[in-house]
């Protein structure tokens, strides 16, 4: 990445060097952003993007959307510690927010059922665009958030960024850059966790607002798989169920219907196989990636108990073929700490990258999109207690490489 110590972050936070005269400031020089961001949906993941746009430096937040006034007020109040200097416009509707000429990017964190609706609207502008995960909550939305991304005359991202937690992205230097594994074979993924958190209208307990539970949390995973397997998805079998979570739970007179545990099975046109497996009734989280090779297992771990400490690990097998190892990747934690164990803020390092360079590597909306194809075939499988080929719930002469940006 190449940041020298003297342009640390640390040096740069406010309060600490308050104190000083500007003149006498080197170390803790504020640089002005190059790049304003207005942010669509100001909910849990809305105000980490703020927070996370504001640690990374190059953008400031210049204004903000939100049909629910608490999410708003919520948001200026945060915005008023970590910006005191800038206090941003509030949108009346979400095209006033999109044409605002005085933002260069949009931040889209609505609810998934949103993603496609909000979509046709940001992109009547030519305002760079980051939509959060998943694109949609269909295979058919999610060809048509790929198809206006296609057209749209600007860079769209989308927020699968787990790729950057400190286990995943030593376990893609190992595996995928240093080849120290060899030939991958297998890629097991496992997320188990404790239930889907509390949301604005509750939105997360229902299918048609998801996509369902494989598609909604489960598609950082399938994504992972996908990379790691470095093939196209062709068949999922999948076993789940409503366990646990949400039994006894109503709104606006609807029970929850979202599955708390799935067993999945991926295999891919290149060979390789692929499993996941979710529990979400654990009184912690536990994330684990098994990559087998042909010459060589990586197991990348993070776990913690509610309320504890996030633990990571990795550890390399390469037998007679090299170093094997056990190491304990980490970020410094006032990045850490800016969410999703710092993958929300290297999401944005390379958002502001590629703003200021055009130099951009991470998930494509190719990759998106079928990081929600597998949990979409999942789901059908569950449904329909079925195995289910992809190509049935992909339309006719569907070609992915034409929806990569
Ligand atoms: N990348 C990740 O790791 C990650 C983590 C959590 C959530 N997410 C995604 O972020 C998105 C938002 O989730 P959240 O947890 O912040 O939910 P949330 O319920 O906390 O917040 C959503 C906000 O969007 C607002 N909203 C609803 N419809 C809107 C619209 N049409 N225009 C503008 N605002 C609207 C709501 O009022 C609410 O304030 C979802 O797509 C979710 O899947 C991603």
């Amino acid at each position: 990445m190449g940041h020298r110590v003297t342009d640390s972050r640390v040096f740069r936070q406010r309060g600490a060097f308050a104190y000083l005269d500007d003149e006498d400031r080197y170390l803790s020089a504020q640089t002005s952003p190059d790049f304003k961001f207005g942010v669509i949906g100001c909910g849990m993941m809305g105000r980490e993007h703020m927070r996370n746009t504001l640690l990374v430096g190059g953008a400031s937040i210049g204004g903000i959307f939100d049909p629910t006034p608490k999410s708003i007020d919520h948001a200026l109040k945060m915005l008023a510690k970590l910006q005191p200097s800038e206090l941003p416009k509030t949108y009346g509707s979400l095209e006033e927010a999109c044409a605002d000429p005085d933002t260069d990017a949009l931040i889209i964190a609505t609810p998934n059922y949103t993603h496609l609706e909000v979509m046709r609207v940001a992109t009547k502008t030519n305002k760079a665009i980051f939509l959060e995960k998943p694109i949609a909550t269909s295979v058919t939305d999610a060809i048509e958030v790929c198809r206006l991304a296609a057209n749209h005359r600007n860079i769209v991202r989308v927020g699968l960024q787990y790729r950057h937690k400190a286990v995943y992205a030593e376990a893609i230097t190992e595996v995928l850059e240093q080849r120290n594994i060899g030939e991958v074979c297998s890629v097991n993924m496992l997320e188990h966790r404790f239930p889907f958190l509390d949301k604005v209208g509750q939105w997360n307990k229902f299918d048609e607002y998801t996509g369902g539970a494989l598609v909604e949390k489960c598609c950082h995973y399938f994504d992972l798989i996908n990379l790691f397997a470095g093939g196209i998805p062709e068949q999922v079998f999948a076993s789940g169920s409503q366990a646990v979570n949400f039994k006894d739970f109503t709104h606006d007179n609807r029970r929850a219907d979202g599955l708390d545990q799935a067993h999945v099975v991926i295999n891919f046109d290149n060979g390789v196989i692929g499993a996941f497996s979710l529990c979400m009734f654990v009184p912690g989280s536990r994330e684990e990636l098994i990559v087998c090779g042909d010459a060589g297992r990586l197991h990348a771990s993070e776990q913690a108990l509610l309320g504890e400490q996030n633990q990571n690990r990795v550890e390399l097998w390469t037998g007679e073929n090299g170093v094997s190892r056990i190491s304990t990747p980490s970020y410094p934690g006032y990045i850490a700490n800016a969410g999703h164990h710092g993958s929300t803020f290297f999401e944005h390092v390379a958002f502001i990258e590629e703003l200021a360079t055009g130099e951009y590597r991470g998930p494509s909306l190719a990759e998106a999109f079928w990081s929600i194809a597998v949990g979409a075939a999942a789901q059908r499988s569950i449904t329909e207690r079925a195995l289910v080929d992809l190509s049935d719930i992909l339309p006719v002469g569907f070609d992915a490489s034409s929806f990569s940006s």
